[in-house]
C-alpha cells in the first residue's frame, strides 16, 4: 500500500492547472491542508481566502525548504513551469526553471523524506523523430524545444530519485490543456483556449497554427482525474512512474473550428500560422495511453463535442455572453 497524503503543497499554483488543481485539492484535502505557492504576488482572492498562500520562486531552495517545515509537507505537486512557447523566447529562463526549480524540490522532498512527489511531463518530451500516430509508451524523446528536453530531463531524474533514494515521484505527459477558468501561460497548444474567447467575444479568431495541425488535447476536469488518479494509485500497480502518456482527445484547429461552429454559426477563422508551427509540427497528433490505463485505470470522459460545449456554457456566464 502506498502511503497517504495528508498535507501538499503546490508551487505554480496560479498558473492554467495549477489554480484548478489547488481548489480540488482544497476540497478533497481540507483547505488548511492545502498550501498554494507561486512566484505571483497577485494571487486571485479565491487562492488566498480558500487557505493558505507563500509567494514562492522554486529557484530559492531555502524559501522552499522553510515553506515545506512551516507546512509540515508530506506532498509536492511541483506545477511550476516555463512552457514551450516562453521557453523558445528565452530558453536560458525555461532552463533556470524548469530544472533548477525540479532539482529543488526533488532534492528538498529526499531530504525531508517526504510521501510523494507530482512531476509533470508534456507531450514536449517527444520529437520530430517519434510517431506521430498512436505515440507509443515507449519511443523516441528528442525534442527540439528547450521545454520538451527540459521535460525529458524532469522525467529521468524523477526516474533517478524513484530507484536511487526511493522517493515517490509521479507524472504524467499532459496534451494540450482546455479550461475556462485560467487562461493558458504561454505554450503552443493555447490557440485551443484563445479560440474560444474570440469566438464568442468577436465571432472571428485567426490561429497561429495551420488549419490541418491535429494535436492531442484534454479538458481541465480530465487532467484534474487523471493527476489525482495517478497520485492516489498504489504504488505496487505502477510499472512506470514519471512517464505516462495520457490521451484525452485529438482534433486539428479546422475540426476544433467546425465544432464551435455547431454553436456560433457565424464564427470564422482564418490562419497567420508564426514560430508556434515548427513546435506544434515536431509533437505527435494523438497519443497511446495503454500503459495508464492498465496500470491505474486511467480513461477521460470528455470528446471534443463534450469539452466544445462545456466550454462555451462556461464562458458564456463567465464573460456575461447570451
Ligand atoms: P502555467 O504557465 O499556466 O503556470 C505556471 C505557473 O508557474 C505560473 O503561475 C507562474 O507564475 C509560475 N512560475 C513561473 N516561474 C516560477 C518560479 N520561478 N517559481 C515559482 N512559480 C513560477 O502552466 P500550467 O499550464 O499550469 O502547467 C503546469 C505544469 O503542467 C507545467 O509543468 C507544464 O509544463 C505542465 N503541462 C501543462 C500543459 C498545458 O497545456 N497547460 C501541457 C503539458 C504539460
Ligand atoms: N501545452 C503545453 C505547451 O504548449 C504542452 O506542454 O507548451
Amino acid at each position: 500500500m502506498s502511503k497517504e497524503m495528508k498535507r501538499i503543497l503546490i508551487t505554480g499554483a496560479c498558473g492554467q492547472i495549477g489554480s484548478e488543481l489547488t481548489m480540488v485539492l482544497r476540497e478533497r484535502y481540507g483547505t488548511d491542508n492545502v498550501v498554494a505557492t507561486d512566484i505571483r504576488k497577485d494571487p486571485s482572492r479565491e487562492m488566498v481566502e480558500s487557505g493558505p498562500y507563500e509567494v514562492l520562486d522554486v529557484r530559492d531552495r531555502e524559501k522552499l525548504s522553510s515553506v515545506v517545515e512551516k507546512y509540515s509537507i508530506d506532498t509536492i505537486f511541483h506545477m511550476a513551469a516555463i512552457l514551450s512557447a516562453s521557453g523558445e523566447k528565452n530558453p536560458w529562463l525555461a532552463w533556470d526553471v524548469n530544472i533548477n526549480g525540479l532539482y529543488n524540490v526533488l532534492e528538498i522532498a529526499r531530504e525531508k523524506n517526504l510521501t510523494r512527489v507530482f512531476v509533470p511531463s508534456s507531450i514536449a518530451a517527444f520529437g520530430p523523430e517519434t510517431p506521430r500516430k498512436n505515440t507509443p509508451q515507449e519511443t523516441v524523446l528528442k525534442p527540439r524545444t528547450i521545454y520538451g528536453i527540459t521535460k525529458v530531463v524532469g522525467e529521468r531524474l524523477g526516474e533517478y530519485y524513484f530507484w536511487k533514494f526511493g522517493l515517490d515521484v509521479r507524472g504524467v505527459r499532459y496534451p494540450g490543456i482546455i479550461s475556462s477558468k485560467t487562461l493558458p501561460g504561454g505554450g503552443t497548444t493555447d490557440y485551443a483556449v484563445e479560440i474560444f474567447y474570440e469566438a464568442l467575444k468577436h465571432k472571428k479568431y485567426t490561429s497561429f497554427l495551420r488549419k490541418d495541425t491535429r494535436l492531442p488535447m484534454m479538458y481541465m476536469p480530465d487532467c484534474l482525474k487523471a493527476t489525482i488518479m495517478l497520485m492516489e494509485a498504489d504504488l505496487s500497480r505502477l510499472k512506470h512512474h514519471t512517464d505516462f502518456n495520457v490521451a484525452g482527445m485529438s482534433f486539428s484547429v479546422e475540426e476544433l473550428a467546425n465544432e464551435i461552429k455547431k454553436h456560433i454559426p457565424d464564427f470564422k477563422i482564418d490562419y497567420k500560422p508564426d514560430f508556434r508551427q515548427e513546435i506544434a509540427d515536431s509533437w505527435p497528433e494523438s497519443i497511446d495511453d495503454s500503459a495508464a490505463r492498465e496500470e491505474w485505470g486511467w480513461s477521460p470522459d470528455y470528446d471534443l463535442s463534450k469539452m466544445t460545449a462545456d466550454m462555451l456554457e462556461k464562458l458564456r456566464k463567465k464573460l456575461s455572453i447570451d
